[in-house]
């Protein structure tokens, strides 16, 4: 691999199973000595393991993200383990799919704790520790197709997900002066969460069973296995993608992508300002064959592939 990240350290969130996991393993097999975060003791360890197995460095810390304390925490163990921290990953994530009427408070606020504010907390502790130290960093967040179209039954979780790649942006303004860039990987991967997805369900059977997946699995619905988003996190952790901040990547399966920022689709002015009467003349004339449908559409499964 031609990206070296010797010398570096990071800290990869929820990296116990699933994407984390190989985020953590292709960031420490770069050379970077990694934090593993996850609230699951043995899956955090057996990444660890892993790790080293592979010969590279990686620490295990064991706690929920969300809580201040546990952003501090992650940010103390990397200087503690490796003398600095260069790159974050904020990947831990649940989901608590519903719609609407049926969401509970508690899945509402379990699904922001972890992805909005794990990400704020963890976020902030290090630009705190990179600002400090001078040498700029990356920051790596996580946002999610349903974070940008909106989905059915994702009322927590689009939210949330629509807010990290808004703080992405955000951040990206923030810490430019510092060095520090900030930028939000939006994957797609057959991982014990996409198993949770009725129409993917047989889809992660058969990749578990090492079938092939068909070319419109990997293609229109961008998913393979973690592995095949890993490298995105790689480049954004390294000095090759210096000057890129602020973006919107969409990876999985054989597909990379760019994500727009939301624009103006027409534009119209009145003088004096608008009555609701003119509004609706004006949604006839100029507005409303430029509307947009709101959803993930992708191709049926069944497809040729
Ligand atoms: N798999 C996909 O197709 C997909 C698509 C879009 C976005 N994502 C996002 O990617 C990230 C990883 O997803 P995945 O598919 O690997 O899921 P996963 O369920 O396999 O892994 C999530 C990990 O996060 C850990 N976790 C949960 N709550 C935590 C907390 N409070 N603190 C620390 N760790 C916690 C879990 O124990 C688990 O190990 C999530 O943010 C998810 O929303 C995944």
């Amino acid at each position: 691999m031609s990206i070296d990240l010797t010398e570096k350290s990071a800290v990869v969130t929820g990296s116990g199973q699933g994407l984390g996991r190989a985020y953590a393993r292709a960031l420490a097999a770069a050379g970077a000595g990694v934090v593993v975060n996850d609230v699951n003791p043995d899956s955090a360890q057996e990444t660890v393991d892993a790790i080293v197995a592979d010969g590279g460095m990686a620490v295990a810390v064991v706690a929920p993200v969300g809580p201040t304390e546990t952003a501090d925490q992650l940010v103390a163990t990397a200087v503690e383990a490796f003398g600095r921290l260069d790159v974050l990953v904020t990947n831990a994530g649940v989901l608590r799919d519903r719609v609407l009427w049926k969401t509970s408070d508690e899945d509402f606020d379990l699904v922001v704790q972890t992805h909005l504010r794990g990400t704020f907390t963890t976020a902030r502790a290090a630009a705190v520790h990179m600002r400090e130290r001078g040498e700029g960093g990356r920051i790596v967040l996580v946002g999610s197709p349903a974070g940008q179209h909106g989905n059915f039954g994702q009322t927590s979780y689009a939210a949330a997900k629509a807010g990290i790649v808004a703080m992405a942006r955000t951040w990206s303004l923030e810490l430019a002066r510092a060095g520090i860039t900030v930028n939000a990987v939006v994957p797609t991967a057959i991982t014990a969460m996409t198993a949770t997805i009725p129409v993917y369900a047989e889809v992660a059977a058969a990749y578990d069973r090492g079938e092939p997946l068909p070319r419109v699995v990997r293609q229109e619905h961008a998913l393979g296995g973690p592995q095949d988003v890993a490298p995105l996190v790689v480049w954004l952790a390294s000095d090759a993608s210096a000057g890129v901040t602020g973006q919107a990547i969409g990876i999985g399966g054989d597909k990379l992508s760019l994500y727009s920022v939301p624009q103006e689709l027409g534009v119209t002015f009145r003088e004096g300002g608008w009555d609701a009467d003119a509004i609706a003349e004006a949604w006839q004339d100029t507005f409303s064959s430029l509307q947009q449908p709101s959803g993930i559409t992708l191709p049926p499964l069944d497809a040729p592939a």
